[in-house]
């Protein structure tokens, strides 16, 4: 059996009652950010290239208040060590705009949102995070905490002055230098930007999008977490996007959007580093496959859709090397099952979530087959594309 989404309004009425447990009075504000799932377009965001995600009904919602004085504090339901912290907000016309670094980790996207937040000063708030995203599953909770705190700010300034990419972009710097995860720009744009029934092609050079309707209730997109994390998520990011930039300067180009299979050419005649080539290659044609793979979602080629993801998985898998057996093992055993019509790893890596397209009537099956023959213990979602955040 496939998980139970709980519905945004459920999330909401059991966030408001935790806020009238710790705070014994009554939140007058909701909003809510969504996880996402990246379809195709993988590890090519920060390389200024194509990434088609959707937004998931998977959700963080952040309920609460303006607060008396300086002090905001803020309260998650996740199963974190320290669940409460509080930090005095940052005058804006002062100097120092910056909050201190300091306290559980999970506060650091809060914290880095409201020092990146572009509006009118805020206000202290108290708040409450809850939120149906599973945490450090490659289903972005992170992005989707951070988003939902620049919509909280955004409710309490009242402000509708900032450009939607701008807010993306302060989210994004957030997690750079509070969490410091040199992420791209994919996670933070979906979530502001999913809409109901449709995946987004998003041009992360431009950032700039098109809609893809995902309508069809003949076929699903079935999520399977592996629900393994291996360490080297954080430190493997960066050596990559590192191999990426050195790959570009041997080429003389801005990034790898810039390159082609000719370049590939070029960087093995001139013996380049056999690991660097490998990593281009993948950005190279991962980015050609992303832009083929709307065109076939477009026109209801679900075959060559599921082609396209599973030669995704393999480019992850052989020349980024972010794959690992567990991800293996998902992909290989969907595939197994007839009327399967591709499948990948999606997010960074290293553990986290596959995504298969599959036929409805199948998806039972797949879900059957895979957890009799896993060795770990996976959980399944099926998703629609959701909305983007909003206030409630
Ligand atoms: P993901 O793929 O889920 O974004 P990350 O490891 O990038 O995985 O981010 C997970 C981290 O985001 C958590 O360890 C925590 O610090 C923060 N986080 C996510 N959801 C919540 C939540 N509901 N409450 C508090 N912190 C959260
Ligand atoms: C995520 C990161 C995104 C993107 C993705 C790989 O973890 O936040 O920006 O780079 O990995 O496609």
């Amino acid at each position: 059996m496939a998980e139970k989404i709980i519905p945004v309004e459920v999330l909401i009425r059991e966030a408001k009652d935790v806020f009238r447990k710790q705070f014994k009075e009554e939140p007058d504000l909701a909003v809510f950010a969504p996880g996402r799932v990246n379809l195709i377009g993988e590890h090519t965001d920060y390389n200024d290239g194509f990434v088609m995600p959707m937004a998931l009904p998977l959700v963080t919602v952040i309920v609460g208040k303006r607060a008396c004085g300086e002090d905001s504090t803020v309260y998650t339901t996740g199963d974190f060590k320290d669940k409460e912290v509080t930090f005095a907000m940052p005058n804006k016309n002062a100097l120092i705009q910056a909050l201190p670094r300091d306290g559980p980790k999970w506060s650091l996207y809060v914290k880095g949102v409201v020092a990146k937040y572009l509006g009118p000063t805020p206000p202290a708030f108290k708040a409450v995070v809850h939120s149906s995203v599973p945490v450090g599953g490659g289903l972005s909770s992170s992005a989707s905490l951070e988003v939902a705190m620049y919509i909280f700010l955004d409710s309490l300034t009242g402000d509708t002055s900032v450009p939607v990419t701008e807010k993306a972009l302060a989210c994004q710097k957030a997690e750079h230098e509070y969490a410091e995860m040199p992420c791209g720009i994919m996670d933070q744009f979906i979530s502001f930007m999913g809409r109901q029934d449709h995946a987004l092609l998003i041009d992360c050079r431009h950032l700039t999008s098109t809609l893809v309707p995902v309508t069809d209730d003949n076929i699903v997109f079935l999520i399977i977490n592996s629900n393994v994390k291996h360490e080297l998520t954080g430190s493997e990011y960066s050596t990559r996007r590192k191999q990426c930039e050195q790959a570009a300067l041997i080429l003389k180009k801005a990034c790898l959007r810039d390159a082609n299979l000719e370049d590939i050419q070029y960087l093995q005649s001139i013996n380049t580093d056999k690991e660097i080539i490998r990593r281009a290659r993948h950005v190279i044609t991962e980015i050609q496959r992303t832009v083929e793979a709307a065109e076939m979602l477009k026109q209801l080629n679900y075959h060559k859709f599921g082609i396209l993801m599973t030669q995704s998985h393999l480019s992850l898998k052989e020349d980024y090397n972010v794959s690992c057996p567990e991800l293996d093992d998902l992909v290989r055993l969907a595939l197994e099952v007839d009327g399967v019509l591709g499948s990948r790893m999606t997010g960074g890596g290293f553990g986290g979530c596959t995504v298969t397209l599959v036929y409805t009537h199948i998806v039972d099956k797949v879900i059957d087959h895979v957890k009799k023959n896993y060795k770990g213990k996976p959980t399944f979602y099926i998703c629609k594309p959701g909305q983007g955040a909003s206030k409630i």
